[in-house]
């Protein structure tokens, strides 16, 4: 049996997302024009931090993005009440769109803050956190970019350090201080802080 996106030798998945990628890059080509360096953030949420964090940082400009299109549009108008002219979110998967961006876009501060933790052993290829997405990232990053990563999770977080120890362009920083407090969503209803810091070398 084909798998379920290969019919007739086409594999729709690779062709919807080259296609998402493609879309993707026309909208942040113009969205971001003249925006060398960001700080970004993957599943923002529904914006909390982010938008807090851009208001404390007017210097920065930060970008979200999130999947799910409510949680972006409540983002947005969080955007847009505070006034914040040095924060946009966008709707996009994070592989996606660290695809879609241009080279020439730096991300000089990464944030990934309560990630969907895929408990399960058969969902673990699920975690964001993987050996292709840190080359993903790093790929952005230039050398001193920072990627700050929270979870409640002790698995995941376990899973993050021994990613980050054995991938060649990060290295771990040890008790490095979290560098902005703002309770997020999923922070409110965890409780629990486990937080990493890396380094591009
Ligand atoms: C557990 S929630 C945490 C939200 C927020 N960071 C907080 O702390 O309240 C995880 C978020 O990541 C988003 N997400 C999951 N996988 C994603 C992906 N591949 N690309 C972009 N967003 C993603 C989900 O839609 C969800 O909003």
């Amino acid at each position: 049996m084909p798998e379920h996106s290969k019919v007739m030798g086409k594999d729709w998945a690779a062709d919807r997302r080259k296609a998402n990628v493609a879309r993707l890059g026309a909208a942040l080509a113009e969205a971001l024009a003249g925006r060398d360096e960001l700080t970004f953030e993957i599943g923002c949420g529904h914006g909390h931090w982010l938008a807090a964090y851009a208001a404390a940082h007017p210097a920065e400009y930060c970008v979200g993005i999130d999947l799910i299109t409510h949680r972006v549009e409540r983002s947005q108008r969080k955007q847009r009440l505070g006034q914040l002219a040095n924060v946009a979110f966008f709707k996009a998967e994070a592989t996606e769109f660290l695809d879609a961006l241009a080279p020439g876009q730096k991300l000089a501060k990464v944030f990934i803050l309560y990630p969907d933790p895929w408990p399960k052993k058969r969902h673990h290829k699920n975690r964001f956190i993987n050996e292709a997405n840190l080359a993903r990232l790093a790929a952005h990053a230039p050398t001193g970019a920072t990627l700050h990563f929270r979870t409640d999770d002790e698995a995941y977080h376990a899973w993050t350090r021994e990613h980050l120890e054995r991938h060649p362009q990060w290295r771990l920083v040890a008790d490095a201080p979290w560098p902005f407090e703002r309770t997020t969503f999923f922070e409110d209803m965890m409780k629990a802080k486990r937080d990493l810091t890396a380094v591009r070398r």
